[in-house]
C-alpha cells in the first residue's frame, strides 16, 4: 500500500488513504506522512480500529513521546484510565463511567473548548498530537482546527513587524482563569507556573511563519496586561475566522493527527453528561524552546 493525501479545506488539512495502522509502517511511508505534516499540518486516517499498543508504535515513528503527567492535567494517578503514555481526552472516569456535571475532571478538561495548541504551557512545547476516536456521540463534539501559517499570512504589515519578536507567557492557570475554573491545589498551581515563548515561529524544514497562538497565553513580556489581553484576543479572532478552520466530524475510528506549531483547534460541545466520547491522545514532544528560536 501507498501513501496518498487529499486536501481537505481550501488552506490545509488532508485526508490519507493507503495506511494501516494495526501494521508497522515502511520508512517510505514515515516519510510521506511526516511530508504530509509538514504540507497540511492536520492529516485524517478513517478506519483505524486500533489498540492502545498499536496507536503507541505508530506514534512513535514521528519522534520520543511527550508524557502527560502531572504537567497538563489534574487527574491523580489513581483515578487515571489509560495508560501513562496515552492522554486521556475522554469524558469517562477509571470506570469507563461518564464524568459527573461538577467532577472537577470534568471541569478542567472543559479547557479544551477553548483555542489552543497543545502544550504551549510547556517549556518545550508539543511537535504533534495523535488522537483516536474510539467511540463518538450521536450528535456534536466535532473538532475544529485552524491554520496559524495562513493565518499569519493574512495579517498586514505594520502587525508582522509590530509582533515579529514578541515573547508570551502561557499557563494552564490562564486557560483555566478564562473559564472560571478555580479551586486549584497548591501542588497543582506549582506545576502550572508561566513558561515562555515567540508568538511567531518558523516552520524549521518548510521556513513558514506561523502564528503561536493559545487560550494559555495570559501576557506579553513588556506589555501591560489589558493591553496584552485585548491584542491576543483580537489576533485569535482574526486566526479563526471561518476561511482558516478546518471542522473534523467524527467517524468511529477516525484518526486525526495535527502540527501543534502551526494550527490550533478546539473542541465542541456535545452532551458529555449524557453520551461517552472516548478519544485517546498520543503526542510526540518538541524538541526546541521556541524562545531559543528565531521568528
Ligand atoms: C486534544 C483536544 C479536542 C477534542 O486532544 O488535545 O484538544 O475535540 N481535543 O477532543
Ligand atoms: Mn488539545
Amino acid at each position: 500500500m501507498s501513501v496518498t493525501i487529499r486536501q481537505l479545506h481550501p488552506v490545509f488539512a488532508g485526508e490519507v488513504s493507503g495506511v494501516d495502522m494495526r501494521q508497522p509502517l515502511s520508512a517510505e511511508d514515515v516519510a510521506a506522512i511526516d511530508a504530509g505534516m509538514n504540507e497540511y499540518a492536520v492529516l485524517v486516517f478513517h478506519d483505524q480500529n486500533i489498540t492502545d499498543d498499536q496507536q503507541l508504535a505508530f506514534s512513535r515513528n514521528f519522534g520520543a513521546l511527550e508524557l502527560p503527567g502531572s504537567a497538563s492535567n489534574i487527574t491523580k494517578a489513581k483515578d487515571r484510565r489509560l495508560g501513562p503514555e496515552m492522554a486521556d481526552v475522554s469524558n469517562l472516569d477509571a470506570n469507563h463511567g461518564i464524568l459527573d456535571r461538577n467532577d472537577r475532571q470534568r471541569m478542567f478538561n472543559l479547557g479544551n473548548l477553548l483555542w489552543h495548541s497543545d502544550s504551549s504551557y510547556r517549556a518545550t512545547p508539543a511537535k504533534y498530537s495523535l488522537l483516536s476516536g474510539r467511540q463518538i456521540p450521536a450528535k456534536g463534539g466535532d473538532t475544529e482546527f485552524a491554520d496559524m501559517r495562513a493565518a499569519y499570512d493574512a495579517l498586514d504589515a505594520t502587525t508582522k513587524a509590530e509582533i515579529e519578536d514578541l515573547v508570551c507567557e502561557h499557563s494552564l492557570l490562564y486557560s483555566r482563569g478564562l473559564l472560571g475554573f478555580t479551586g486549584l491545589e497548591a501542588a497543582e498551581k506549582a506545576n502550572f507556573k508561566p513558561v515562555r515563548q515567540r508568538l511567531v515561529r518558523t516552520h524549521p524544514v518548510t521556513g513558514r511563519k506561523s502564528l503561536y497562538l493559545s487560550a494559555h497565553i495570559g501576557a506579553i513580556l513588556g506589555w501591560p496586561m489589558p493591553e496584552a489581553r485585548g491584542f491576543i484576543r483580537d489576533l485569535t479572532e482574526a486566526a479563526t475566522e471561518r476561511e482558516f478552520v478546518y471542522a473534523h466530524q467524527w467517524r468511529r475510528y477516525d484518526f486525526v493527527m495535527w502540527d501543534n506549531r502551526q494550527t490550533m483547534h478546539r473542541a465542541r460541545r456535545f452532551n458529555d453528561t449524557g453520551e461517552a466520547r472516548d478519544m485517546r491522545r498520543t503526542t510526540i514532544a518538541g524538541d526546541i524552546q521556541t524562545v531559543e528560536q528565531a521568528a
